[in-house]
């Protein structure tokens, strides 16, 4: 296992779409353990892979609750919305608001290549909105909630 660099904003890699996972060999095993130790190295809640550079629809997610790897994620439905802070490992130093639905179903496949299909409250559903954006180049800072005073 290795930490990876965190590609940052301003890296073009951060706007391109990720390619599907066709199949969960060694290679994507070690990318999967090194996300991970990357996005803990780092106290983030969440990490895609072109964070680190790899154009593979792969994102981790920890909110407190353990390690959460998800593969080819879909978010299937979604309901309500809320509005709350978010940050991003690749955009440091900085913090905006976001609107996210409070309840989503996600289906994917998990690190051995089983599919799961679950759903996600509050926290946990905006951090893997946030992650799904990564994978079809979209950043947070591209959904900021104008604040009206
Ligand atoms: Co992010």
């Amino acid at each position: 296992m290795a930490l990876r660099n965190i590609r940052k904003y301003g890296d073009e890699i951060l706007r391109k779409n990720s390619k599907e996972v066709k199949e969960i060999d060694k290679r994507t095993k070690t990318l999967i353990e090194d996300m991970g130790e990357t996005m803990y190295a780092n106290e983030g809640v969440g990490l895609a892979a072109p964070q680190v550079g790899v154009l593979k629809r792969i994102v981790v997610v920890d909110v407190g609750d353990g390690l959460t790897c998800l593969v080819n994620p879909v978010i299937l439905e979604q309901k309500g919305s809320d509005v709350d802070v978010e940050g991003c490992l690749s955009i440091p130093n900085k913090q905006g608001k976001v609107a996210r639905p409070t309840w989503i179903k996600v289906k994917s496949l998990d690190k051995d290549g089983k599919e799961v299909e679950f759903e996600a409250e509050d926290y946990f559903a905006r951090a893997i909105c946030h992650e799904v954006d990564h994978l079809d180049g979209i950043l947070y800072i591209d959904k900021l909630v104008k604040e009206e005073e």
